[in-house]
């Protein structure tokens, strides 16, 4: 059937946890295949509502095998409270697996998120301090310590001894911190092994099988395009890339496989942390948008920054995902406004750019230059069908897929599982 790639257009929390949650009505398998637990997933369904780091949003449905593949880095403490909250919301987890390549974010690793972070003070890039970006740094450096490795406690050890000693230099002598305990933490991570043992195993071949079988795979990407290592707003990015194109790497999936690839968009733009945003709204309006949509993040409660949808960032995102379609979501938290703005250049030192700049000093200097659309004053958030939307957001909706070169198949009005209209979609 389809292997369907889900990843976030913008700067994260597009709403890809509720259209996965959609999609896997008819799917076979959801795998997560990048970042870590900085990711937070919103599913609100009938059996309630959940904020998912590590586990799939495929997770609700019991014919879906969910698997956190390589690409993730895995906090086991964060896995397994979520576990538990899975299972006392009477959600099955048995159909869950863990690749065993999947790297571990060690307790150091959050330590020094928290500590990198302050050390930075005025130019802290705002991390969600889950310790991702030095658990991707060590895995990278070849001192990571992968979730098989809890397999075998004397592998464990023999990987932790070394790590650790490392780690407690820099923490003593840089950081002028106390060292962390080796036997403790030892203990710690041998009692998640034998808690996630059940759950953990090489991935590769189910995802192989499930391929040739011909199942409805779900690819759910986490972050958004704009927080990507490369071609993101460095350094005010993530540690792992949230395109399409780390599914191969993160999951062991030829890139052949894919067979559509879905953005998913906010009507409007929001970041949480530091870093450029050319159309953010420092003003009432911005501020109507947070408490309409609470938009405070899922991971850490910050505010969101938000803004008018930015179609030059939104252009790059599209070609850089190769996105066969766009879901758009909160378009409900429009309802009311007298106008919408978006944002379809820049304006950069006197001239007019239609690209986003790869050099973040260029970027903070970019003007947006806005095109105006009427809005609409009913509210849309009970339509089900795309002809019950009031012609200004056909209007919008129009626009924004000129603007993109991409077509609009789902648009959301608003956070459950009934809130989706699909328009012209391809998939089951
Ligand atoms: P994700 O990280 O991309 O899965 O997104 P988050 O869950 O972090 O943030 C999206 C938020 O918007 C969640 O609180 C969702 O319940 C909510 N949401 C999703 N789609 C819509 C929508 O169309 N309208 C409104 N009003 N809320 C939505
Ligand atoms: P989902 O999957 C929004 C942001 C952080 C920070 C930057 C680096 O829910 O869309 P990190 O902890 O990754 O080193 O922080 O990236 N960030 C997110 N913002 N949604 C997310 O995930 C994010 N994951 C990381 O706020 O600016
Ligand atoms: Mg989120």
């Amino acid at each position: 059937m389809a292997v369907v790639t889900v990843v976030g257009g913008q700067w994260g929390d597009e709403g890809k946890g509720k259209i996965v949650d959609i999609l896997a009505e008819k799917a076979n398998m959801v795998i997560r295949f990048s970042g870590g637990d900085n990711a937070g997933h919103t599913i609100i369904n009938p059996q309630g509502k959940f904020s998912l780091h590590l586990v799939p949003s495929g997770i609700f449905y019991p014919q879906v095998t969910g698997i956190i593949s390589n690409g993730v880095v895995i906090n086991p403490a964060v896995l397994l409270e979520e576990i538990d909250n899975l299972e006392s919301h009477g959600v099955d987890t048995s159909h869950l697996l863990v690749s065993d390549r999947a790297h571990l974010i060690m307790p150091y690793h959050t330590l020094m998120d928290s500590l990198e972070e302050q050390r930075r003070g005025e130019g802290s890039i705002g991390t969600t301090k889950r310790g991702i970006g030095p658990a991707f740094a060590d895995k990278v450096s070849r001192t990571g310590i992968r979730i098989g490795d809890l397999r075998n406690k004397d592998v464990l050890l023999s990987r932790l001894r070394p790590a650790l000693e490392f780690k407690n230099a820099i923490l003593t002598k840089i950081y002028e911190v106390p060292p962390l305990s080796l036997e403790k933490i030892y203990q710690e991570y041998c009692r998640y092994g034998e808690r996630l043992s059940p759950y953990i195993i090489e991935t590769l071949p189910i995802i192989n099988s499930a391929v040739k079988r011909g199942d409805f795979i779900i690819l759910e990407g986490a972050q958004g395009a704009l927080l990507d290592t490369d071609f993101g707003t460095y350094p005010y990015v993530t540690s792992s890339s949230p395109l399409s194109g780390a599914v191969t790497a993160g999951t062991g999936l030829s890139p052949r496989e894919a067979t559509e690839i879905i953005g998913v968009f906010k009507a409007y733009v929001t970041r949480v942390g530091s870093g450029p945003m050319p159309t953010e709204l420092k003003d009432e309006i911005g501020e109507l948008i947070r408490e309409k949509a609470h938009e405070y993040g899922t991971t850490t409660g910050r505010p969101r920054r938000c803004g008018w949808f930015d179609a030059v960032a939104g252009r790059l995102s599209t070609q850089l995902n190769g996105l066969t379609s766009i879901a758009l979501t909160h378009i409900d938290i429009y309802d009311g406004f007298p106008s919408i703005k978006i944002c379809t250049s820049y304006k950069l030192n006197g001239d007019i750019i239609d690209y986003f700049p790869s050099d973040i000093s260029l970027l903070e200097k970019c003007q947006p230059i806005y095109e105006e659309l009427p809005g609409w004053q009913e509210p849309i958030s009970k339509a089900v069908n795309f002809t019950q939307l009031p012609a200004q957001a056909h209007r919008l909706i129009a626009r924004l897929e000129e603007l993109l070169s991409c077509s609009i198949n789902f648009v959301s009005v608003g956070p459950n599982r009934t809130q989706l209209i699909k328009v012209n979609s391809p998939l089951p």
